[in-house]
């Protein structure tokens, strides 16, 4: 672990604009510097260096932020590892904190166990490129499936001889240790203690981490027979997590990010191939269905994702299950079908790389439909076939996050069905309503302490149950797609421009105030946000915004503390990319600066700025919970539920009495200037 002085040396050495030029070419215009932007395919420069806010941002594509975020996206490193980067450009010291014992252990394992892979793989590649048998047979094999040499170095292929123990001879004559050959699998341990190598007389593929670690290898057969598996692969260890890695994200992640757009193929032949005819954005499950860990990394790169399928339906068929995890987690799914029974990689032989490129653009399709194609020629006209075949599309469309694409696929599917759309709208609002009950019930939940309100009724009148009856029915007829989700957006965004104003102004005095213990205390925008909301009860929603908001109190009173200076060099990578987010000019409050006119720093009236935007959150989530109790109102069980109706419809006056009086108080409240 590297000692916070240091941190705060390395990043106070980080000059944006020094960082930036070592990968992107920058011009001067005005006090900023501008470039062609490296996270994305850029045309016009779109990527700003400010050296005075000592930031970075693309006005495009969103990416940016201090020289320590710049290093860990464009490099795809981990905080401390963007940390050593810089440390070791500025010739700064590393100065490590003391590890415990404990960690110190659990470090050398791991290093050790990442030597110790290191250490095969180059043992690997030698035997195939300089051993007689590796030349003759593993070379001639690789080479008679047509791969070329760039591509065998690139994915630093080996090959192992016949001998049953010759890597675990020549890495004991090295002094490695038995302990970790055998916890990286490289080798086992017989009963009679001795070691036997896992991998003999195949070709080996290393499979490399996101930052191009070697954690596991893959080991395939050179005659197809029956009887033996035609790959081996290392097992699981402390290092190698199989569901969290994806062969080939090493090799490919640059161009993923470039194209905005990642293909999923099955085999580590494929990953190859492909590169091989220039198609470089593209990794492999390996065999295996994907994995929640495995999504996970691909989204960190990119939301657009193209399955690549040989032609086998039974295949597909199978495959198909797992795919609404990728809906659900809001990616893009394309689906490609290679022609009768080709894989990529033998289609990449067959083809240029500009007809594969060609066929991809022609043949892609969304996923949906594809799903929907492939289910409606099963069904034909069997109507409760056709009936399964709708709820299984409703359910999937129903996962898809964002309104406007959901929609889409909705309108689309209705048509290749030939049913109304309102068929499928209907299931699609089963699913969707499931998930949202579940969503408004947590809500619920964590406003109130677990408890939902319950309010003393013994008042059943008529009136009440057919203005019930009234909302149910408009609800009804209002198309499902929710404003659930533009209304949050709105709600986010107040807590956004908080938290803003926390992280920029925090620790500055905005009022005087008289309080019990102390007459004209001056007041910091911290103590003032979190005062107030203290005294209405109110959270953050967002967990890493309530972090920021408990930091920011407990180290307030520091000597020389600075909101914007601690948060930007947080450890916690999730807040200093927060704060370089709110530093750069995303969240700008120009509005209420073009309010009086003429443009007045925030700064100079925080008084009247901070008490303005804790009113608009307070709003804001009082209205999402006014639509949610609405919304409650329209269920069919409540409806018919004379007693529950009237609850709600309590609680629902309870929160619009509460709005009404805010409004008042918000009148009301002055406070000084300072
Ligand atoms: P494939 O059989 O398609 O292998 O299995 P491949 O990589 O395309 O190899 P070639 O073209 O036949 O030489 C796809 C993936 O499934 C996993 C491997 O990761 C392989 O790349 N697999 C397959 C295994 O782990 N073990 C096996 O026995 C077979
Ligand atoms: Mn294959």
């Amino acid at each position: 672990m590297i000692d916070q002085p240091t941190v705060d040396r390395i990043i106070d050495a980080a000059q944006i604009v020094d960082v930036v030029s070592e990968f992107v070419s920058l011009k001067k215009r005005g006090v900023n510097y501008v470039g062609l932007c490296p996270f994305h395919d850029d045309k016009t420069p779109s990527f700003y260096v400010s050296p005075a806010k000592n930031l970075c941002k693309c006005f495009a594509c969103g990416k940016g932020g201090s020289a320590v975020h710049f290093v860990m996206e464009h490099e795809q490193l981990t905080y401390p590892e963007a940390l050593r980067w810089l440390a070791n450009k500025y010739h700064i010291e590393i100065k490590e904190r003391e590890l415990s014992n404990a960690e110190k252990q659990a470090q050398n394992d791991r290093e050790s166990l990442f030597v110790v892979n290191e250490f095969a793989k180059d043992y690997f590649i030698n035997i195939l490129n300089n051993h007689i048998d590796g030349k003759s047979i593993g070379m001639s094999y690789l080479r008679n499936r047509g791969m070329r040499d760039d591509i065998i170095k690139k994915f630093q292929i080996g090959y192992s001889t016949l001998t049953h123990d010759a890597i675990a001879k020549e890495a004991i004559s090295k002094g490695y240790k038995k302990e970790f050959l055998i916890k990286t699998g490289i080798c086992y341990e017989k009963e009679d203690g001795s070691l036997r190598d896992r991998f003999w007389g195949r070709i080996i593929f290393p499979v490399h981490t996101v930052t191009g670690k070697v954690v596991a290898f893959g080991g395939r057969v050179l005659n197809s027979d029956a009887k033996t598996a035609k790959y081996v692969n290392s097992p699981e260890s402390e290092i190698y997590h199989k569901s969290n890695e994806l062969y080939g994200i090493y090799f490919a992640k640059q161009s993923i990010i470039k194209q905005n757009k990642c293909f999923l193929v099955e085999g580590y032949m494929d990953v190859i191939s492909m590169h091989q005819s220039g198609i470089e954005n593209v990794v492999a499950s390996s065999g295996t269905s994907l994995t929640p860990g495995q999504i996970k990394l691909l989204h960190r790169f990119t939301e657009n994702i193209t399955l690549l399928y040989d032609g086998d339906a039974a295949g597909i068929k199978a495959s198909i299950r797992g795919i609404d995890m990728l809906l659900a987690e809001g990616l893009n799914i394309k689906v490609l079908l290679l022609p009768n029974n080709e894989d990529p990689d033998s289609f990449s032989k067959k083809h240029s790389s500009s007809e594969f490129q060609r066929y991809i653009a022609e043949h892609e399709e969304n996923f949906i439909m594809f799903k929907t194609q492939l289910l409606l020629n099963d069904a034909k006209d069997d109507p409760i076939k056709r009936a399964a075949l709708i709820a299984d599309l409703a359910r999937s469309i129903g996962l898809i996050p964002n309104d406007i694409v959901r929609y889409a696929c909705l309108k689309e599917c209705a048509s290749i069905l030939n049913v109304d759309e309102r068929v499928i709208m209907n299931e699609i609002k089963k699913h969707v309503e499931q998930r949202n009950d579940k969503l408004i019930e947590d809500a619920f939940k964590q406003k109130n302490g677990g408890n939902i309100p319950s309010i003393d009724d013994n008042s059943k009148t008529e009136e009440v149950q057919a203005a019930a009856a009234n909302i149910a029915n408009e609800i009804q007829y209002q198309s499902y797609i929710p404003e659930v989700e533009r209304e949050k957006l709105l709600f986010y965004q107040k807590e956004q421009m908080l938290i803003q104003t926390l992280i920029r102004h925090g620790e500055k005095v905005m009022c005087i105030i008289d309080t019990e213990e102390t007459k004209e205390y001056p007041m910091t925008v911290i103590e003032y946000i979190a005062s107030d909301l203290k005294q209405d009860d109110i959270q953050f929603h967002n967990p890493i915004h309530r972090k920021v908001l408990s930091e920011a109190c407990s180290h307030l009173h520091d000597n020389g503390f600075i909101c914007e200076r601690y948060f930007l060099a947080h450890p916690d990578p999730e807040i200093s990319r927060l704060a370089a987010d709110m530093l750069s000019s995303r969240y700008q409050l120009s509005k209420y600066h073009a309010k009086s006119q003429k443009i007045v720093e925030d700064e100079e009236r925080l008084f009247e700025l901070v008490p303005h935007l804790i009113t608009d959150f307070k709003f804001a989530i009082l209205q999402e919970e006014m639509k949610h109790t609405l919304q409650a109102l329209g269920k069919p069980e409540v409806v018919s539920d004379a007693e529950k109706s009237i609850k709600i419809m309590e609680h629902y006056k309870e929160l619009s009495e509460i709005q009404k009086e805010m409004a008042k108080r918000a009148g009301d409240r002055v406070v000084l200037k300072a």
